[in-house]
């Protein structure tokens, strides 16, 4: 897989980020193998969520909580995150990390696709996050785009890369070729192409983690 950052940079990075407390420190040690978004993109979704005073989160793919845990930490108490897995044991997880640090009261379980559940959820929301099949990326978009706020931020996770998608590919089709691309990397494709062209987001890839693009909705 390519490398995003040189590892002296991801250092650099990482040494610059605050403490981790208790509860954090237990869901790294539960992620060990499981794709979340890591520490360094997790404080950026959280610094993200303040800077758009959050209220309101909705979350495609939870895993066991560890995204959601940043974003619940940036909520006021009356704030919602709805978190969906199709896992329930995954989703178990999550709840019992999110009552461990107290924000559980701030957070919607929804156990099943994420399609389904976006429907069941009206907008506006503050932030998105796009984190699960990388060939849903450009349904989910159209399923969440009229329910983001104007001001709010859309991001999807592994814009660059993961471990089932082809960077080479994708960034060919991002240059204008047309390159043969399997699914997931059709769907990462597809999602970057239709943001650049959007012109109700304006969006940056941000080389953090597996790479982030980050769309503010104007
Ligand atoms: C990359 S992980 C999510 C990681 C999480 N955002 C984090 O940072 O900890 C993707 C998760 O999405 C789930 N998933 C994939 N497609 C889904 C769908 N259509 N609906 C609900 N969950 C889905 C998978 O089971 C997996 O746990």
């Amino acid at each position: 897989m390519t490398d995003i950052l040189p590892e002296e940079t991801e250092r650099f990075v990482r040494a610059a980020l605050p403490e981790a407390d208790e509860t954090l420190k237990a869901m790294e040690e539960r992620g060990e193998g499981f794709p979340t978004v890591g520490r360094e993109v997790g404080q950026f979704l959280r610094l993200l969520a303040h800077a758009v005073d959050a209220e309101r989160i909705f979350e495609f793919g939870s895993g066991f909580g560890y995204s959601a845990y940043w974003f619940a930490d940036a909520l006021p108490e009356d704030g919602e995150i709805v978190l969906t897995e199709y896992d329930a044991d995954e989703l178990r997880e999550a709840r019992e990390f999110l009552e461990s640090a107290g924000f559980a009261d701030r957070a919607v379980f929804e156990n099943g696709d994420a399609m389904d559940a976006i429907e069941r959820h009206d907008g506006p929301f503050d932030v998105v996050l796009i984190d699960h099949n990388k060939d849903g990326y450009p349904e989910a978009l159209e399923a969440v785009r009229d329910k983001v706020a104007p001001g709010g931020v859309v991001v999807a996770d592994n814009a660059m890369v993961s471990g089932i998608q082809d960077f080479d590919a994708i960034l060919a089709a991002l240059e204008g070729d047309d390159p043969e691309l399997d699914e997931d990397s059709r769907g990462i494709a597809e999602y970057l192409l239709t943001m650049r062209e959007d012109e109700t987001f304006e969006t940056s890839v941000v080389p953090l983690g597996e790479g982030i693009a980050v769309s503010y909705r104007r």
